[in-house]
Protein backbone atom coordinates (compact mmCIF):
# COMPACT_ATOMS: atom_id res chain seq x y z
CA UNK A 1 0.00 0.00 0.00
CA UNK A 2 1.47 3.19 -1.15
CA UNK A 3 2.45 5.88 1.53
CA UNK A 4 0.97 8.47 -0.69
CA UNK A 5 -2.06 7.26 -1.41
CA UNK A 6 -4.99 9.40 -0.87
CA UNK A 7 -5.24 13.04 -0.62
CA UNK A 8 -4.43 14.81 3.22
CA UNK A 9 -7.38 15.80 4.61
CA UNK A 10 -6.38 19.44 5.38
CA UNK A 11 -5.62 19.98 1.63
CA UNK A 12 -9.16 18.48 1.16
CA UNK A 13 -10.56 20.79 3.61
CA UNK A 14 -8.65 23.69 1.76
CA UNK A 15 -10.08 22.92 -1.54
CA UNK A 16 -13.69 22.82 0.16
CA UNK A 17 -12.98 25.84 1.55
CA UNK A 18 -12.49 27.58 -1.25
CA UNK A 19 -15.42 25.81 -3.16
CA UNK A 20 -17.37 27.07 -0.57
CA UNK A 21 -16.21 30.72 -1.09
CA UNK A 22 -15.65 31.39 -4.32
CA UNK A 23 -18.41 29.42 -6.03
CA UNK A 24 -20.71 31.28 -4.32
CA UNK A 25 -19.16 33.95 -5.20
CA UNK A 26 -18.45 33.15 -9.49
CA UNK A 27 -22.04 32.23 -9.34
CA UNK A 28 -23.89 35.30 -7.78
CA UNK A 29 -21.60 36.99 -10.01
CA UNK A 30 -22.71 34.85 -13.30
CA UNK A 31 -26.77 35.45 -12.32
CA UNK A 32 -26.41 38.95 -11.53
CA UNK A 33 -24.68 40.23 -14.78
CA UNK A 34 -27.39 37.41 -16.79
CA UNK A 35 -30.36 39.34 -15.03
CA UNK A 36 -28.74 42.23 -16.04
CA UNK A 37 -28.60 41.40 -19.49
CA UNK A 38 -32.62 40.76 -19.46
CA UNK A 39 -33.67 42.92 -17.11
CA UNK A 40 -36.36 45.37 -19.41
CA UNK A 41 -34.15 48.72 -20.01
CA UNK A 42 -36.98 50.92 -19.15
CA UNK A 43 -36.93 49.14 -15.48
CA UNK A 44 -36.72 52.23 -13.33
CA UNK A 45 -32.99 52.18 -12.16
CA UNK A 46 -33.68 53.19 -8.02
CA UNK A 47 -36.01 50.11 -7.87
CA UNK A 48 -33.84 47.72 -9.78
CA UNK A 49 -31.02 48.77 -7.09
CA UNK A 50 -33.08 47.75 -4.53
CA UNK A 51 -34.05 44.74 -5.71
CA UNK A 52 -31.09 43.61 -7.33
CA UNK A 53 -29.10 43.61 -3.70
CA UNK A 54 -32.24 41.53 -1.76
CA UNK A 55 -32.19 39.01 -5.07
CA UNK A 56 -27.95 38.80 -5.09
CA UNK A 57 -28.08 38.43 -1.65
CA UNK A 58 -30.67 35.47 -1.45
CA UNK A 59 -28.97 33.73 -4.30
CA UNK A 60 -25.24 34.10 -2.72
CA UNK A 61 -26.88 32.58 0.50
CA UNK A 62 -28.41 29.86 -1.25
CA UNK A 63 -25.76 28.73 -3.09
CA UNK A 64 -23.03 29.34 -0.19
CA UNK A 65 -25.86 26.80 1.85
CA UNK A 66 -25.76 24.35 -1.18
CA UNK A 67 -21.97 24.36 -1.78
CA UNK A 68 -20.95 24.32 2.18
CA UNK A 69 -23.31 20.85 1.63
CA UNK A 70 -21.86 19.29 -1.00
CA UNK A 71 -18.29 19.83 0.06
CA UNK A 72 -19.52 18.80 3.92
CA UNK A 73 -21.33 15.12 2.32
CA UNK A 74 -17.52 15.10 0.01
CA UNK A 75 -15.39 15.33 2.84
CA UNK A 76 -18.21 13.02 5.18
CA UNK A 77 -17.97 10.52 2.70
CA UNK A 78 -14.65 10.28 2.48
CA UNK A 79 -14.27 9.47 6.37
CA UNK A 80 -17.87 7.71 7.61
CA UNK A 81 -17.45 4.63 5.45
CA UNK A 82 -14.14 3.90 6.25
CA UNK A 83 -14.56 4.60 9.59
CA UNK A 84 -17.61 2.86 9.76
CA UNK A 85 -15.54 0.04 8.35
CA UNK A 86 -13.83 0.55 11.22
CA UNK A 87 -16.11 0.75 13.48
CA UNK A 88 -17.17 -2.96 12.37
CA UNK A 89 -13.46 -4.13 12.42
CA UNK A 90 -13.25 -3.10 16.18
CA UNK A 91 -16.55 -4.77 17.37
CA UNK A 92 -14.72 -7.94 15.06
CA UNK A 93 -11.86 -7.92 17.33
CA UNK A 94 -13.72 -7.35 20.78
CA UNK A 95 -15.65 -10.24 20.08
CA UNK A 96 -12.34 -12.21 19.26
CA UNK A 97 -13.05 -12.43 15.56
CA UNK A 98 -9.75 -11.79 13.87
CA UNK A 99 -10.59 -13.80 10.35
CA UNK A 100 -11.22 -10.31 8.56
CA UNK A 101 -9.22 -8.58 6.58
CA UNK A 102 -9.47 -4.55 6.71
CA UNK A 103 -9.50 -2.61 3.09
CA UNK A 104 -11.19 0.44 4.25
CA UNK A 105 -9.91 2.02 0.83
CA UNK A 106 -10.52 5.92 1.12
CA UNK A 107 -8.79 8.73 -0.79
CA UNK A 108 -8.10 10.59 2.68
CA UNK A 109 -4.25 9.38 3.32
CA UNK A 110 -4.96 9.90 7.46
CA UNK A 111 -7.98 7.25 6.55
CA UNK A 112 -6.21 4.92 5.03
CA UNK A 113 -2.74 4.94 6.94
CA UNK A 114 -5.03 4.28 9.71
CA UNK A 115 -6.76 1.56 8.00
CA UNK A 116 -3.59 -0.10 7.36
CA UNK A 117 -2.49 0.91 11.23
CA UNK A 118 -5.57 -1.36 12.01
CA UNK A 119 -4.95 -3.88 9.87
CA UNK A 120 -1.40 -4.72 10.69
CA UNK A 121 -2.76 -4.42 14.65
CA UNK A 122 -5.41 -7.44 13.23
CA UNK A 123 -2.43 -9.07 12.14
CA UNK A 124 -0.35 -9.23 15.36
CA UNK A 125 -3.36 -9.79 17.24
CA UNK A 126 -3.99 -12.75 15.30
CA UNK A 127 -0.32 -14.15 15.53
CA UNK A 128 -0.35 -13.87 19.50
CA UNK A 129 -3.73 -15.33 19.61
CA UNK A 130 -2.11 -18.43 17.46
CA UNK A 131 1.43 -18.47 19.49
CA UNK A 132 -1.33 -18.62 22.51
CA UNK A 133 -3.08 -21.36 21.46
CA UNK A 134 -0.28 -23.34 20.27
CA UNK A 135 1.18 -22.58 24.16
CA UNK A 136 -1.88 -24.25 25.46
CA UNK A 137 -1.74 -26.65 23.44
CA UNK A 138 2.19 -27.77 24.26
CA UNK A 139 1.19 -27.70 27.81
CA UNK A 140 -2.05 -29.94 27.62
CA UNK A 141 0.69 -32.06 25.94
CA UNK A 142 2.73 -31.77 28.48
CA UNK A 143 0.28 -32.37 31.32
CA UNK A 144 -0.92 -35.49 29.55
CA UNK A 145 2.66 -36.63 29.10
CA UNK A 146 3.94 -36.15 32.71
CA UNK A 147 0.54 -37.89 33.89
CA UNK A 148 1.62 -41.06 32.28
CA UNK A 149 4.65 -40.79 32.67
CA UNK A 150 3.99 -40.43 36.40
CA UNK A 151 1.82 -42.95 36.66
CA UNK A 152 3.93 -45.38 35.34
CA UNK A 153 6.41 -45.79 37.76
CA UNK A 154 3.53 -45.59 40.55
CA UNK A 155 1.23 -48.09 39.42
CA UNK A 156 4.30 -50.03 39.84
CA UNK A 157 4.82 -48.71 43.70
CA UNK A 158 1.21 -49.24 44.80
CA UNK A 159 1.58 -52.67 43.09
CA UNK A 160 4.53 -53.83 45.05
CA UNK A 161 3.60 -52.19 48.32
CA UNK A 162 0.69 -54.05 47.98
CA UNK A 163 2.46 -57.14 47.73
CA UNK A 164 4.70 -56.38 50.59
CA UNK A 165 1.28 -55.30 52.70
CA UNK A 166 -0.83 -58.21 51.76
CA UNK A 167 1.99 -60.69 52.08
CA UNK A 168 2.79 -62.25 48.86
CA UNK A 169 6.34 -61.22 49.23
CA UNK A 170 6.88 -64.12 51.71
CA UNK A 171 10.54 -64.87 51.82
CA UNK A 172 13.31 -61.99 52.71
CA UNK A 173 14.52 -62.37 49.25
CA UNK A 174 11.26 -61.88 47.67
CA UNK A 175 10.63 -58.92 50.07
CA UNK A 176 14.35 -57.30 49.68
CA UNK A 177 12.97 -57.42 45.66
CA UNK A 178 9.92 -55.78 46.36
CA UNK A 179 11.75 -52.75 48.24
CA UNK A 180 14.43 -52.40 45.94
CA UNK A 181 11.94 -52.28 42.80
CA UNK A 182 9.64 -49.55 44.67
CA UNK A 183 13.01 -47.03 45.36
CA UNK A 184 13.53 -47.96 41.82
CA UNK A 185 10.85 -46.90 40.85
CA UNK A 186 10.63 -43.44 42.92
CA UNK A 187 14.07 -42.98 41.64
CA UNK A 188 12.69 -42.90 38.33
CA UNK A 189 9.96 -40.75 39.38
CA UNK A 190 12.79 -38.21 40.72
CA UNK A 191 14.77 -38.10 37.49
CA UNK A 192 11.59 -37.32 35.62
CA UNK A 193 10.72 -34.09 37.90
CA UNK A 194 14.00 -33.36 38.00
CA UNK A 195 13.96 -33.06 33.94
CA UNK A 196 11.04 -31.13 33.68
CA UNK A 197 11.92 -28.83 36.18
CA UNK A 198 15.00 -28.41 33.99
CA UNK A 199 13.42 -27.65 30.90
CA UNK A 200 10.89 -25.42 32.57
CA UNK A 201 13.56 -23.47 33.93
CA UNK A 202 15.90 -23.81 30.70
CA UNK A 203 12.74 -22.97 28.80
CA UNK A 204 11.89 -19.87 30.59
CA UNK A 205 15.25 -18.89 30.75
CA UNK A 206 15.59 -19.11 34.45
CA UNK A 207 18.78 -21.14 34.26
CA UNK A 208 21.22 -18.21 34.43
CA UNK A 209 24.25 -19.22 32.60
CA UNK A 210 27.22 -18.72 34.26
CA UNK A 211 29.65 -18.65 31.44
CA UNK A 212 33.35 -19.07 31.61
CA UNK A 213 36.73 -19.75 29.44
CA UNK A 214 37.18 -23.39 29.49
CA UNK A 215 40.51 -25.20 28.26
CA UNK A 216 38.46 -27.78 25.49
CA UNK A 217 40.53 -30.75 26.36
CA UNK A 218 40.94 -30.71 30.07
CA UNK A 219 37.09 -30.18 30.29
CA UNK A 220 35.93 -32.78 28.37
CA UNK A 221 39.30 -34.87 30.05
CA UNK A 222 37.32 -34.49 33.16
CA UNK A 223 34.10 -35.17 32.10
CA UNK A 224 35.02 -38.53 30.93
CA UNK A 225 36.94 -39.39 33.67
CA UNK A 226 33.48 -39.16 35.90
CA UNK A 227 31.76 -41.09 32.82
CA UNK A 228 34.01 -43.81 33.12
CA UNK A 229 33.41 -45.12 36.66
CA UNK A 230 29.81 -45.23 35.71
CA UNK A 231 29.99 -46.74 32.46
CA UNK A 232 32.39 -49.64 33.90
CA UNK A 233 29.98 -50.15 36.65
CA UNK A 234 27.44 -51.12 33.80
CA UNK A 235 29.66 -52.88 31.87
CA UNK A 236 29.83 -50.60 28.98
CA UNK A 237 32.61 -49.96 27.37
CA UNK A 238 34.45 -46.23 26.83
CA UNK A 239 36.56 -45.27 24.26
CA UNK A 240 37.59 -41.65 24.20
CA UNK A 241 39.53 -39.94 21.33
CA UNK A 242 40.53 -36.42 21.56
CA UNK A 243 42.24 -34.71 18.28
CA UNK A 244 42.09 -30.67 19.74
CA UNK A 245 44.75 -29.17 20.47
CA UNK A 246 46.28 -28.66 23.86
CA UNK A 247 45.53 -24.90 24.23
CA UNK A 248 42.36 -24.94 22.42
CA UNK A 249 39.60 -23.16 24.47
CA UNK A 250 36.32 -22.35 24.46
CA UNK A 251 33.15 -20.02 26.27
CA UNK A 252 30.56 -22.49 28.19
CA UNK A 253 29.01 -23.27 31.47
CA UNK A 254 30.38 -25.97 32.77
CA UNK A 255 27.33 -27.28 34.84
CA UNK A 256 24.86 -26.86 31.56
CA UNK A 257 27.47 -28.63 28.76
CA UNK A 258 28.05 -31.44 31.55
CA UNK A 259 24.15 -31.86 31.79
CA UNK A 260 24.07 -32.24 27.85
CA UNK A 261 26.44 -34.48 27.98
CA UNK A 262 25.21 -36.24 30.06
CA UNK A 263 21.83 -36.82 28.64
CA UNK A 264 23.54 -37.84 25.41
CA UNK A 265 25.36 -40.34 27.04
CA UNK A 266 22.47 -41.32 29.79
CA UNK A 267 20.59 -42.31 26.23
CA UNK A 268 23.36 -44.37 24.70
CA UNK A 269 23.19 -46.24 28.18
CA UNK A 270 19.46 -46.63 27.86
CA UNK A 271 18.99 -47.95 24.16
CA UNK A 272 22.18 -49.74 24.54
CA UNK A 273 20.75 -53.60 23.36
CA UNK A 274 24.20 -55.51 22.25
CA UNK A 275 26.10 -57.34 24.82
CA UNK A 276 29.50 -56.11 23.60
CA UNK A 277 28.11 -52.22 24.52
CA UNK A 278 31.02 -49.54 23.76
CA UNK A 279 30.45 -45.92 23.59
CA UNK A 280 32.92 -43.83 21.94
CA UNK A 281 33.08 -39.88 22.55
CA UNK A 282 35.30 -38.29 20.08
CA UNK A 283 36.50 -34.92 19.92
CA UNK A 284 37.90 -32.84 16.65
CA UNK A 285 38.93 -29.46 15.66
CA UNK A 286 36.83 -28.31 12.65
CA UNK A 287 37.96 -24.65 12.24
CA UNK A 288 36.24 -22.23 14.33
CA UNK A 289 34.52 -25.10 16.04
CA UNK A 290 35.31 -28.26 17.75
CA UNK A 291 32.94 -30.90 17.24
CA UNK A 292 32.16 -33.31 19.44
CA UNK A 293 30.87 -37.14 18.99
CA UNK A 294 29.27 -39.64 20.59
CA UNK A 295 28.80 -42.64 19.42
CA UNK A 296 26.59 -45.82 20.81
CA UNK A 297 26.43 -48.98 19.34
CA UNK A 298 22.53 -49.65 20.71
CA UNK A 299 19.49 -50.30 19.14
CA UNK A 300 19.87 -47.00 16.32
CA UNK A 301 17.02 -44.69 15.48
CA UNK A 302 15.13 -45.10 12.30
CA UNK A 303 15.51 -42.69 9.15
CA UNK A 304 11.88 -40.90 9.54
CA UNK A 305 12.82 -40.10 13.43
CA UNK A 306 15.92 -38.57 13.28
CA UNK A 307 14.97 -34.97 12.85
CA UNK A 308 12.43 -35.88 15.59
CA UNK A 309 14.35 -37.00 18.45
CA UNK A 310 15.12 -33.58 20.19
CA UNK A 311 11.70 -32.54 20.03
CA UNK A 312 10.68 -32.05 23.48
CA UNK A 313 8.54 -35.18 24.25
CA UNK A 314 9.37 -36.47 21.04
CA UNK A 315 10.37 -40.95 21.71
CA UNK A 316 9.94 -42.84 19.32
CA UNK A 317 7.22 -45.64 18.77
CA UNK A 318 10.31 -47.94 19.93
CA UNK A 319 11.05 -46.57 23.13
CA UNK A 320 7.62 -45.65 23.82
CA UNK A 321 6.65 -49.47 23.27
CA UNK A 322 10.08 -50.75 25.16
CA UNK A 323 10.16 -50.87 28.54
CA UNK A 324 12.59 -48.19 29.45
CA UNK A 325 11.25 -45.07 30.64
CA UNK A 326 12.02 -41.83 29.71
CA UNK A 327 10.03 -38.24 28.95
CA UNK A 328 11.39 -37.78 25.84
CA UNK A 329 12.90 -34.24 27.31
CA UNK A 330 16.27 -35.12 27.84
CA UNK A 331 17.24 -34.34 24.14
CA UNK A 332 14.99 -31.38 23.97
CA UNK A 333 17.48 -30.37 27.22
CA UNK A 334 20.79 -30.77 25.24
CA UNK A 335 19.59 -28.92 21.98
CA UNK A 336 18.36 -26.11 24.08
CA UNK A 337 21.83 -26.05 26.06
CA UNK A 338 23.60 -26.33 23.13
CA UNK A 339 22.06 -23.37 20.91
CA UNK A 340 22.29 -21.24 24.12
CA UNK A 341 26.11 -22.19 23.44
CA UNK A 342 25.77 -20.85 19.84
CA UNK A 343 26.38 -24.76 18.88
CA UNK A 344 24.55 -26.70 16.99
CA UNK A 345 23.20 -30.47 17.39
CA UNK A 346 22.34 -33.29 14.94
CA UNK A 347 22.67 -37.32 14.79
CA UNK A 348 22.82 -40.05 12.43
CA UNK A 349 21.97 -43.36 13.10
CA UNK A 350 21.68 -46.97 11.85
CA UNK A 351 18.58 -49.15 12.74
CA UNK A 352 19.68 -51.74 14.68
CA UNK A 353 24.13 -50.48 14.58
CA UNK A 354 23.90 -47.89 16.58
CA UNK A 355 23.53 -43.96 16.55
CA UNK A 356 25.89 -40.81 16.77
CA UNK A 357 25.26 -37.40 18.33
CA UNK A 358 27.13 -34.92 17.02
CA UNK A 359 27.53 -30.88 18.46
CA UNK A 360 30.09 -28.17 17.56
CA UNK A 361 30.70 -25.63 19.93
CA UNK A 362 32.67 -22.21 18.94
CA UNK A 363 36.48 -21.88 20.07
CA UNK A 364 36.82 -18.91 22.02
CA UNK A 365 40.33 -17.10 20.13
CA UNK A 366 41.38 -14.71 22.68
CA UNK A 367 42.34 -10.97 21.14
CA UNK A 368 45.52 -10.29 20.13
CA UNK A 369 47.46 -10.49 23.05
CA UNK A 370 49.67 -7.37 24.76
CA UNK A 371 52.79 -7.16 23.82
CA UNK A 372 55.40 -7.35 26.48
CA UNK A 373 58.64 -6.13 26.05
CA UNK A 374 60.85 -9.37 27.10
CA UNK A 375 63.79 -8.17 30.13
CA UNK A 376 66.67 -7.20 28.95
N1 LIG B 1 21.37 -43.32 21.62
C1 LIG B 1 20.12 -43.59 21.23
N2 LIG B 1 19.78 -44.76 20.65
C2 LIG B 1 18.54 -45.01 20.25
N3 LIG B 1 17.51 -44.16 20.36
C3 LIG B 1 17.76 -42.98 20.92
C4 LIG B 1 19.05 -42.62 21.38
N4 LIG B 1 19.01 -41.37 21.86
C5 LIG B 1 17.73 -40.96 21.73
N5 LIG B 1 16.97 -41.92 21.16
C6 LIG B 1 15.55 -41.81 20.83
O1 LIG B 1 15.20 -40.44 20.91
C7 LIG B 1 14.11 -40.27 21.84
C8 LIG B 1 14.26 -38.96 22.56
O2 LIG B 1 15.33 -38.99 23.48
P1 LIG B 1 15.23 -38.17 24.83
O3 LIG B 1 14.82 -36.78 24.46
O4 LIG B 1 16.48 -38.33 25.59
O5 LIG B 1 14.00 -38.81 25.58
P2 LIG B 1 13.92 -40.13 26.50
O6 LIG B 1 15.30 -40.69 26.65
O7 LIG B 1 13.37 -39.62 27.79
O8 LIG B 1 12.99 -41.03 25.80
C9 LIG B 1 14.17 -41.47 22.72
O9 LIG B 1 12.90 -41.78 23.23
C10 LIG B 1 14.67 -42.56 21.79
O10 LIG B 1 13.56 -43.08 21.07
MG1 LIG C 1 16.89 -39.43 27.34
Amino acid sequence: MGEEQGMRLKNRIRIAFTLVVLVPLVLTGLIFVLFLQHAEPMYPVAMLRSDIWFTVIVVFVGILILTSVIAAVWIYHQIASPLAELKWAARNIRDGNLDFTIDAMSNIREVNELSEDFEEMRLRLKESAEEKLEGDKESKELISNISHDLRTPITAIKGYALGLIDGVASTPEKRDHYIHTIYNKANDMDKLIDELTIYSRLDTNRIPYTFAQLNVSDYFGDCIEDLRVDLQAQDIGLVYQNDVADDVLMIADAEQLKRAVNNVISNAVKYMDKPAAVIQVRLKDVGDFIQVEIEDNGKGIAQRDLARIFDRFYRTDASRNSRVGGSGIGLSIVRKIIEDHEGKVWATSREGAGTTIYFVLRKYIPSEEVFAPEDV
